[in-house]
């Protein structure tokens, strides 16, 4: 069976479920590459306005795969090259939705961070705690969770390799919304389905620009902001949207 399922339940909508609940989802080699496959298709999909990433129920992800690094050397860790595969999400151009229930651990959080919304249930728990096993993060985690929380708060994560709750991770910056467990996907898929309606052009543009300009100094940021703005009234969906606003009617928008 496939460690993770690609499911479109509505228009403009898909799915990924990472499927490998006897290993509480861990990260094997399979589950990073089937990702890959997924998200470089997605963006590729022009039907797809919005992507919704979840472990299912009860779990998101136990991060990497332990057992499948724990003999390994550095030079075998190095041929792996696991950042390949997480390229494509760190590339992946549209909304991207994390609903996460249960443990997001290690990899599995900082996979959650790929995302640019994440919804958690309020039972879902985030954690860094490779330290716990020798190591430290390797996709991103002493880069994305300072970014997402500040010095102090992430330290303390990465630090002690302890667990923060759903609320927690709100308060901090980490989650975007909390949800009852059992509303989790749900509630992904209802901000999925109103993104998937609004212009994806402009969507995409302010996810470059949020991201790009996150690094860059100010006026560099700025800059690209300004220039991703005025390219948006070259969209049709731009005079749409500005049309229907003065004509006092719903936009029509095409995605063009
Ligand atoms: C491999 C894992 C795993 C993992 C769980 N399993 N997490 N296998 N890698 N990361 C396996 C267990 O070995 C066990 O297999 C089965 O899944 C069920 O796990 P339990 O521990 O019995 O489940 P539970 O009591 O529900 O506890 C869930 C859990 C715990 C809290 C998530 O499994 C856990 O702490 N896992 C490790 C979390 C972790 O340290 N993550 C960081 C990994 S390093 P058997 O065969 O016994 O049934 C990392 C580096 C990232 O992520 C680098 C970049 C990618």
């Amino acid at each position: 069976m496939s460690e993770t399922l690609l499911e479109r339940p509505e228009d403009g909508i898909a799915v990924i479920r990472l499927n490998r609940p006897e290993a509480r989802n861990a990260l094997s080699a399979a589950v990073r590459e089937e990702l890959a496959q997924h998200f470089t298709a997605l963006a590729a999909d022009e039907t797809v306005r919005c992507v919704v990433l979840t472990g299912g129920d009860k779990i998101f992800a136990a991060g990497a795969d332990i057992k499948a690094m724990a003999e390994a050397s550095p030079s075998e860790m190095m041929r792996r090259a696991g950042e390949r595969s997480w390229k494509p999400l760190k590339e992946f151009p549209k909304p991207l939705i994390a609903a996460v229930n249960g443990w997001a651990l290690g990899g599995g959080c900082e996979l959650a961070m790929h995302a640019d919304i994440i919804v958690a249930g309020e039972g879902a728990k985030f954690g860094q705690p490779e330290i716990r096993v020798g190591i430290m993060p390797g996709a991103g985690g002493t880069q994305r969770l300072p970014r997402a929380v500040g010095k102090f708060k992430a330290m303390k994560i990465l630090l002690t390799g302890e667990p923060v709750t759903a609320a927690e991770a709100e308060a901090m910056g980490l989650v975007s919304e909390v949800v009852e467990d059992a509303r989790t996907i749900e509630r992904a898929l209802e901000m999925a389905r109103s993104i998937a309606a609004l212009p994806p052009v402009a969507a995409r543009k302010i996810k470059e620009a949020v991201l790009a300009g996150a690094d860059a100094p100010l006026d560099a940021g700025l800059l690209l902001e300004r220039q991703a703005f005025q390219l948006l009234f070259d969209t049709a969906d731009q005079k749409e949207g500005m049309a229907a606003f003065v004509e006092k009617r719903k936009p029509a928008f095409r995605g063009e």
